[in-house]
């Protein structure tokens, strides 16, 4: 397609340039681009709707934001599905008729925020099913057909602030079903099935704001689940089949907006609402309430809507109307009865109108609704299984949980069938061994906070299905290898906050499968030789927060599938590059917040084929050699310098895959040396955030907005750039091309200031795709 714009080289008046963007097809195809696809390699996008494709196209640019796929026929997505475009950030697979997600299946898709799984026949959320979506803000799974969501199928969806399920089939919502989504905000639930919630259903959601339970089969109002969402501001209910709201039924401090409209009910306490203080809106429309007493316990009810109700509008309802008048309580709605008042709008009757005819009906009409008012009937029952005592084993979701009961010694008599097993916040200081006999089946085992200063060997044994083990926030300062006997599926062991002040060396011989080690905040102090020895597969080491001064040359090693390394905020004075000589893969290293002050020449050169982003922040770094960057090119990602020290920096201009750089908060000594840095910000399309510190004068300036570089030798030719044919072909691509207004500049030396930023961007990106 590109092929479809002229290739002319006499320079362009901006007319031209407006015909030809509109001439030239957007969609230009880069050098991958699956033959059924249409790609974007400006706005880095790739679309494949309806196309009847039966899996994920392989070939699909690396580089690539958003990926559309909707309406074809994917039928399950492997594990790794997305390996190869880690950097999408929008992913459709609306309509496309998936019936199953593999655990892992979007591993490696960090940037992702969008995910629309809409309209698929998915009928179970796997433990882990959303790994690894740790950017995720919005996952929308509406209209399939899930009916299970299984512990832990959200506890990596740290950042989502919307998770739709509606239109789906849930019936029962198990205790920690939503476990994990720390900054969820509104969670929909509408047009599902269901009819009982656990007590913990909803725990861990403290962020939440809106819950949308309308269309489902609640016949009572959740009162318990309710309390564990402290912040919820709107819950809408509409739909439900329930009846009465009784005495103190909603205790939902901040909760302002309640949709109870479309319910069949018949009666409401005036006391329901004694436990929401902030509710401003009750929506009641379309219920069978012929009466209703003052509310008491909101104290700035604004609004209430009756519509739809068939009130009776006799002496009864003069509290109500007093009530109103007084609160200044918006009453909407209308009068069924009596004939005189029928239609009325409640908003404009006077109480004085409000009259009973005889002492008989007055009577009559009290009895009826003291009758109705004792409806109160008992809580449903609950699915029995075993489970020890002070715990509660859930036999729908195979989840058992005691956190937080007291217990000192692990209990016995779990389901056999448990597949997570929360045992966190309790005392049992330590692990004796055959601790969890008869517990084959559990995936995940939560031990945090439980002050265990012991693993006795066997401890695990038995759990041959055990994938994640949380020890975290104990007092473990050494472990054997026996410790670890009889678990060997184990991958994810998260050890972090405990006491080890050396590396537990050897402890991991027995756990060939270990991927991910985390070992954040202990004291450990230096890294020995050959400290990975036993653990040949393992991808990620998290070693941030400890005490780390020294790292043996050949401490990782060998350490043939670590990819992320974290070793922030430790003590090491220097850039540890002989330990890192040997390790061919590592894609990540985070050496943020150490005391390091010099960078010396090459110090990355081992890493050159394979690091992506590199963490150098806040280090009090003084200065880097110009060759410290020595080898890494267009495979680097990111780079981020911020809160340094630097006055000046190495060149830039190798790294041509750059997608984010932070150099702020340097005090960058902007004179003529700086000039390169000057060019190289003019030439990307990237947030550079330098700032100048010296000389004083230009204190705070931003790099790009100073003149100083004006006077230096070599400025010129940058200034009047000849333009080239690729020049000329991409800036009639470009849609984002930005007006110079917050530049000043001196139109003795530019020419054409219109144009000069937005080609030499487009030098750059034609580059970086060729080199992708
Ligand atoms: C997809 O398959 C259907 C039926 O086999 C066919 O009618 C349709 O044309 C195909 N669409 C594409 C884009 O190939
Ligand atoms: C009151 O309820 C009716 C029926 O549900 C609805 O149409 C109307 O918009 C509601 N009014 C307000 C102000 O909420
Ligand atoms: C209310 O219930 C009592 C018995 O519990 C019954 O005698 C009476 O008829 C009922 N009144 C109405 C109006 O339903
Ligand atoms: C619980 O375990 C049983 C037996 O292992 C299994 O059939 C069932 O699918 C499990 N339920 C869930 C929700 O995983
Ligand atoms: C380590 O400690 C720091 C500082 O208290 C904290 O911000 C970080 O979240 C901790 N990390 C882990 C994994 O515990
Ligand atoms: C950290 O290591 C230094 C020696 O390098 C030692 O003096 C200090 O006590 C250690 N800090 C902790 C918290 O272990
Ligand atoms: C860049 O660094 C500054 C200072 O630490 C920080 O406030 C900002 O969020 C960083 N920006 C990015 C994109 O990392």
């Amino acid at each position: 397609m590109a092929q479809a714009c002229p290739m002319q080289r006499a320079v362009l008046s901006w007319a031209a340039v407006a015909l030809l963007r509109l001439l030239c097809v957007t969609a230009v195809r880069p050098s991958r681009c699956p033959r059924v696809c249409v790609c974007d390699s400006i706005q880095l996008t790739v679309t494949c709707a309806n196309k009847n494709l039966t899996q994920v196209p392989p070939a699909i640019n690396e580089i690539t934001l958003k990926l559309d796929l909707k309406g074809n026929t994917i039928q399950e997505l492997p594990t790794g599905a997305f390996q190869h475009t880690p950097y999408l950030t929008h992913l459709s697979l609306l309509r496309c008729g998936i019936q199953r997600v593999r655990v892992g299946a979007f591993r490696g898709l960090g940037r992702l925020v969008h995910l629309n799984l809409a309209s698929n026949k998915i009928a179970i959320l796997y433990q882990e099913s959303f790994d690894g979506l740790s950017s995720l803000k919005q996952l929308l799974l509406d209209h399939n057909l899930v009916e299970e969501i299984q512990p832990g199928a959200f506890s990596q969806l740290s950042s989502v602030s919307l998770l739709s399920l509606a239109h789906n089939r849930l019936v029962y919502l198990p205790n920690m079903a939503f476990q994990g989504l720390q900054a969820i905000k509104w969670l929909r639930l509408s047009h599902n099935s269901l009819n009982n919630l656990a007590v913990e259903a909803f725990a861990g959601l403290f962020t939440l704001l809106r819950l949308s339970l309308d269309h489902n089969e609640l016949q009572f109002f959740p009162t318990s689940p309710m309390t564990r969402l402290p912040e919820l501001t709107r819950l809408e209910l509409s739909h439900n089949p329930m009846t009465y709201l009784g005495e103190e039924t909603v205790v939902m401090p901040k909760l302002a907006h309640l949709l109870l409209d479309h319910m069949s009910l018949q009666d409401f306490s005036q006391m329901a609402l004694t436990s929401a203080p902030r509710l401003a809106h009750l929506d009641l429309s379309h219920n069978q309430l012929r009466i209703l007493h003052p509310l008491l316990g909101p104290e700035s009810l604004s609004r209430l809507n009756l519509t739809g109700n068939p009130v009776y509008c006799s002496c009864y309802l003069r509290p109500l109307m007093e009530w109103s008048i007084r609160g200044r309580v918006r009453l909407l709605g209308a009068c069924a009865g009596p004939p005189y008042l029928s239609g009325e709008n409640l908003g404009a009757i006077h109480p004085p109108d409000l009259r009973c005819q005889s002492q008989e009906a007055m009577l009559k009409a009290e009895m009826e609704e003291m009758n109705s008012s004792a409806l109160l009937t008992t809580p449903q029952p609950r699915y029995k299984v075993q489970c020890p005592a002070n715990c509660v084993c859930e036999g729908e979701t195979n989840h058992s949980t005691c956190e937080n009961r007291g217990h000192t010694t692990v209990p016995r008599g779990f389901p056999p069938d448990t597949s997570l097993l929360d045992l966190r916040e309790n005392h049992f200081h330590y692990i004796p061994s055959q601790s969890f006999t008869g517990l084959a089946q559990v995936v995940s085992l939560h031990l945090q906070r439980c002050k265990i200063h012991e693993l006795v060997q066997g401890a695990f044994s038995g759990m041959r299905s055990l994938v994640y083990l949380y020890l975290s926030e104990n007092d473990l300062s050494v472990l054997s290898a026996e410790a670890f006997k009889g678990v060997p599926e184990l991958t994810y062991l998260h050890l972090e906050r405990n006491k080890f002040a050396k590396f537990p060396c050897g402890a991991f011989q027995l756990l060939p499968n270990l991927l991910v080690l985390h070992l954040e905040n202990n004291t450990i102090a230096n890294l020995g030789r050959g400290i990975l020895a036993d653990t040949k597969r393992l991808t990620g080491l998290y070693l941030a927060g400890n005490n780390i001064s020294t790292v043996a040359p050949g401490a990782f090693e060998p350490a043939p599938a670590l990819n992320t390394l974290h070793l922030s905020s430790n003590q090491l004075r220097e850039v540890p590059s002989d330990a890192l000589a040997k390790v061919a893969n590592l894609a990540e290293l985070r050496l943020s917040e150490n005391p390091v002050r010099w960078v010396g020449p090459r110090a990355f050169l081992s890493l050159a084929d394979s690091l992506k982003h590199l963490y150098l922040d806040g280090m009090g770094l003084e200065k880097m050699s110009k060759d410290s960057l020595a080898g890494l090119g267009s495979g680097l990602r990111s780079l981020l310098l911020e809160g340094n020290q630097l006055e000046a920096l190495p060149s830039l201009s190798p790294l041509t895959g750059l997608e984010v750089i932070n150099l702020s908060g340097n005090p960058l000594m902007c004179d003529c040396t700086l000039l390169p840095l000057r060019k190289w910000i003019e030439s990307v399309n990237l947030k550079v955030r330098a700032t100048c510190g010296h000389p004083p004068e230009l204190r705070g300036k931003k790099v790009k907005d100073v003149q100083i570089f004006k006077s230096c030798p070599g400025e010129k030719p940058l200034l009047t750039p000849t333009p080239t044919t690729s020049q000329i072909v991409k800036s009639t691509k470009n849609r984002r091309i930005k007006t110079p207004k917050s530049k000043k500049p001196k139109s003795a030396h530019i020419k054409s200031p219109k144009a000069k930023k937005p080609t030499s961007a487009h030098i750059h990106k034609s580059t970086r795709l060729q080199t992708t």
